[in-house]
């Protein structure tokens, strides 16, 4: 069962969803950009037997009030910090996919104590290119002018693999449905979060604890030879490569994604 969680932390309401056992060892699942904790739902139904699993919306997604001031991508890391706080939480496994992962290289650099092992799929260290920047400048100009809808318009043919838009538009519809349920302005500042993240290439070597890099097969965005590199430049990194799916692998082909990160579950 899936419990939906709201409170006021930190002054600001924050939404998040809490599977499996109160008192199990816990996993954190961070989301993509610009979906929300619900990308995590076939992971929430089926937790890994005597796993908890948290999936917060991040600040200006779903439920998360934004905060008042410049965004930056620690604001995700420091919410996570006082939400375990909040939860009492003990150290825990942290995933994050893609804008997630990014969120998880910020928790290393501001709250490593509260890491003891790292899932990061579908994610880079690096930091933009000036293409990319000069990419999410015409994004902010879509959503500003097309709103949510007009951003997954833009993103949807890269987001999703081939395999996924031939032959599950049920996934498809989901992951638009989930984009357009955000707010423009949270779109918008997550945008300016991602655009201005720091380089997290330099803390890698020190990353000392077991961290398993994930990647869909097809995933356009950050590709399976991104994962291979980033797991090699990680201490303690493996990596598992999700068949028939693209960006989004978790959802796009959960049981295959489930079966990567549960049994390296195991040994952590
Ligand atoms: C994401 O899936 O979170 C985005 O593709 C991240 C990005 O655009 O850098």
């Amino acid at each position: 069962m899936v419990r939906e969680r709201e409170e006021t932390i930190g002054g600001r309401r924050v939404r998040w969803l809490d599977a499996g056992p109160e008192s199990g060892r816990v996993l954190v699942w961070l989301h993509a950009f610009p979906l929300s904790a619900a990308m995590w739902l076939p992971q929430l139904e089926a937790p890994p037997p005597g796993w908890r699993l948290i999936a917060p919306d991040l600040a200006g997604f779903g439920g998360t009030a934004d905060h008042d001031g410049a965004p930056h991508i620690d604001d995700f890391a420091d919410d996570l910090d006082r939400l375990l706080a909040h939860l009492d939480a003990p150290p825990i496994v942290l995933g994050g996919l893609s804008m997630g992962g990014y969120a998880a290289f910020a928790m290393m650099r501001r709250h490593p104590a509260r890491v003891r092992a790292l899932i990061l799929a579908d994610t880079r260290s690096a930091a933009d290119s000036p293409e990319a920047r000069a990419n999410r400048a015409r994004l902010l100009s879509v959503v500003r002018e097309s709103g949510p809808a007009g951003v997954a318009d833009q993103m949807l043919p890269t987001l999703v693999g081939e395999t996924t838009r031939r032959e599950r538009p049920e996934v498809v519809a989901r992951v638009r449905a989930l984009i357009e349920a955000n707010a423009a302005a949270g779109i918008a500042r997550g945008i300016e979060r991602l655009r201005d993240r720091p380089d997290s290439t330099p803390l890698l070597s020190d990353i000392a604890i077991p961290a398993l890099v994930v990647s869909g097969a097809e995933d356009a965005i950050t590709r399976p030879d991104d994962a291979r590199a980033l797991a090699a430049a990680l201490p303690r990194g493996t990596v598992a490569i999700v068949p028939a799916a693209g960006h989004l692998s978790n959802l796009e082909h959960p049981r295959a994604f489930d079966a990567a990160v549960g049994g390296w579950l195991s040994e952590v």
